[in-house]
């Protein structure tokens, strides 16, 4: 399914995707080496609930994952990158990690993600590789203009990762967002101008681009939702959501 969304809905887009970036936000600034994933989840759940939004994650339980995943956030560390179910771990100096969040606000869901190292004295290749995916999300972005295509959006993503050296996994990317997380059309990290899905106002996206320092392989973790590099290679994402408006892009999650 693919929603189009009036211009009278983008107060409720924009206020949601404020709500997901003051959260994300909120976590980073009170991560600290020693916080344990499931603290962060906690904090999560409770921003949330205050906010009167709803979880798109607790309920969730799609066929790429293991039952209903009955967590508020995700947590994905060094070489987990998507779908980081949180556990009991206490984060150390140098942890990349990744949080990813998406929910509902006044009836529209919108979903980021970001990835920053914990404690100090980061790996500079690790700041490269997030750095990269930042880069790629913003040339993502900026190809989402009315007219023109999701092949566009994957173009300029993948020449990014591509042109930085990395691999790219074409198995999970972007989405269409409205009344529920994950919509058509899809996104891909990679693929060729001109094709695909044609972008009109209205259409609210989620880009996310992400990669695995050697490896374009994904294995699922034992819990049955965490996909981590096959490699064990440390890993970075970054997403953001979108409106196409008249006047062209418009970040909700910033
Ligand atoms: N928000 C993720 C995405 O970017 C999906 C997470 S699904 C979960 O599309 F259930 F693992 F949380
Ligand atoms: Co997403």
């Amino acid at each position: 399914m693919i929603e189009i969304f009036s211009a009278a809905d983008l107060p409720r887009a924009k206020a949601s995707g404020r709500f997901i970036a003051t959260v994300l936000q909120g976590v980073q600034d009170r991560v600290k080496v020693g916080t344990n994933l499931l603290e962060i989840d906690q904090w999560a759940r409770e921003m949330i609930t205050d906010a009167g939004a709803r979880s798109s994650y607790v309920d969730y339980d799609p066929s790429f994952g293991d039952g209903p995943f009955g967590h508020y956030i995700c947590t994905s560390v060094n070489d987990a990158v998507l779908h980081g179910m949180p556990y009991d771990y206490a984060l150390k100096n140098g942890d990349l990690l990744t949080l990813d969040l998406a929910a509902s606000l006044q009836g529209i869901v919108t979903d980021a993600a970001i990835s920053f190292i914990v404690g100090e004295s980061p790996n500079p290749s690790d700041l490269r590789m997030i750095e990269t995916t930042q880069r790629a999300l913003e040339a993502g972005i900026a190809a989402a203009t009315p007219g023109a295509r999701i092949g566009d959006i994957s173009h300029a993503v993948g020449s990014v990762l591509t042109a930085a050296g990395f691999l790219i996994n074409t198995d999970f990317g972007g989405h269409g967002v409205g009344s529920t997380m994950h919509q058509d059309p899809h996104i891909s990290n990679n693929g060729r101008p001109g094709r695909g899905y044609k972008l009109r106002p209205g259409l609210l996206l989620a880009i996310e681009p992400w990669v695995m320092a050697d490896t374009a392989e994904l294995i699922t973790d034992p819990d049955g939702w965490t996909l981590r590099s096959a490699t064990g290679a440390r890993t970075a994402h970054s997403e953001h959501t979108i409106a196409i408006t008249d006047d062209g892009p418009v970040i909700l999650t910033s």
